[in-house]
């Protein structure tokens, strides 16, 4: 799909590259000749991916243990990137999500959300953006975001807001820093199975067995590779001229059904008590292994 080195001779920081979607797009950046940091809570998970994906691809990893929610350590983090070189994009994929009511969440579970996607996400891009506009450097953000932030979603309320927020600095910075260079633009996926937001996204009990893919007018949930192909194309030099975009990437999802959780409004009390315990403990198995 992409001519050899497409990305040759960049250097790429992606939050939340240890797992997920955020691994996959570091595999394609390193296989189109790319230098790529990585970003996270869990410095095992980040180390174990590094050297796995240095073996498969070859290239550079960097491995970056911070806590995006903590200005400081953002601060310090991105200093010390910058210590070895500039970067020339950021990838906002780290985030936090949990299905739940609404009135269920407290006060502290409403900031674990925002805190990593609004807050955490604001944090890297100022970082990042105020040293290339020093350095009057050209370079490019993209977040991932999700479709809802056109449509909201109910049961995830505070990741709705937050991305929403994410859609808003991505427009408003494409127009702010375009004529310093800095390219702006989201990745809206549907639904592409990963192991951290299916352990908090896809209730246990009787909506489980529930064919969410009749749904999808393409009838199936997106392939990795997919999303990372798409994160290469607008972080190439050859699509400069594109900026302040989102992209959905969803089979059409929301273009059909809105791509929310409206179908939970059919779980009982009892279902909801199940769902929180096994969000919880997919959150203390996460939590093991973070060293910040
Ligand atoms: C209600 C809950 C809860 C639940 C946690 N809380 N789980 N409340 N229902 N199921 C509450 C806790 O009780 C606590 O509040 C507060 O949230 C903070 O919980 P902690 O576990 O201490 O938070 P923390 O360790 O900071 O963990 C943050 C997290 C966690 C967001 C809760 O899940 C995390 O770090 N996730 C990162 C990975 C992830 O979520 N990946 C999926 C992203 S998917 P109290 O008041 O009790 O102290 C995504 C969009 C995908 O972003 C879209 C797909 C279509």
């Amino acid at each position: 799909m992409f001519r050899d080195n497409l990305l040759k001779g960049k250097r790429i920081l992606v939050t939340g590259g240890g797992t997920g979607l955020g691994k996959t797009m570091v595999a394609k950046f390193l296989q189109l000749g790319a230098e790529v940091a990585i970003l996270g809570r869990r410095k095992p998970v980040l180390e174990e991916t590094a050297a796995e994906l240095v073996k498969a691809h070859g290239g550079r990893v960097s491995v970056h243990a911070c806590d995006i929610r903590v200005a400081e350590a953002v601060e310090e983090t991105v200093e010390e990137i910058w210590r070895e070189g500039p970067l020339d994009a950021l990838v906002n994929n780290a985030a936090g999500n949990f299905i739940s009511r609404t009135e269920d969440l407290s006060a502290r579970a409403f900031d674990a959300i925002a805190g990593i996607v609004l807050h955490g996400t604001f944090y890297m891009t100022n970082a990042c953006g105020k040293r290339w506009l020093k350095e009057n450097r050209k370079a490019s953000v993209l977040s991932v975001l999700v479709t809802w932030v056109w449509t909201g979603s109910p049961y995830v309320v505070p990741s709705a807001m937050s991305k929403a927020g994410v859609a808003a600095m991505t427009k408003s910075l494409a127009v702010e820093w375009g004529p310093r260079g800095i390219r702006l633009n989201a990745i809206a996926p549907g639904p592409f199975p990963t192991e951290g937001a299916w352990a908090r996204l896809s209730p246990t009990g009787p909506l489980a067995a529930r064919d969410r893919s009749q749904a999808i007018p393409l009838r199936r949930v997106g392939k990795h590779p997919e999303l990372a192909n798409l994160a290469a194309f607008l972080l190439s030099e050859e699509c400069e001229y594109l900026t302040g975009e989102i992209i959905a990437i969803d089979g059409g999802q929301w273009l059909n059904t809105a791509g929310g959780f409206g179908h939970l409004a059919a779980l009982a009390d009892k279902d909801w008590a199940e769902i929180r315990d096994s969000i919880r403990q997919a959150n203390q198995k996460d939590k093991s292994k973070r060293t910040v």
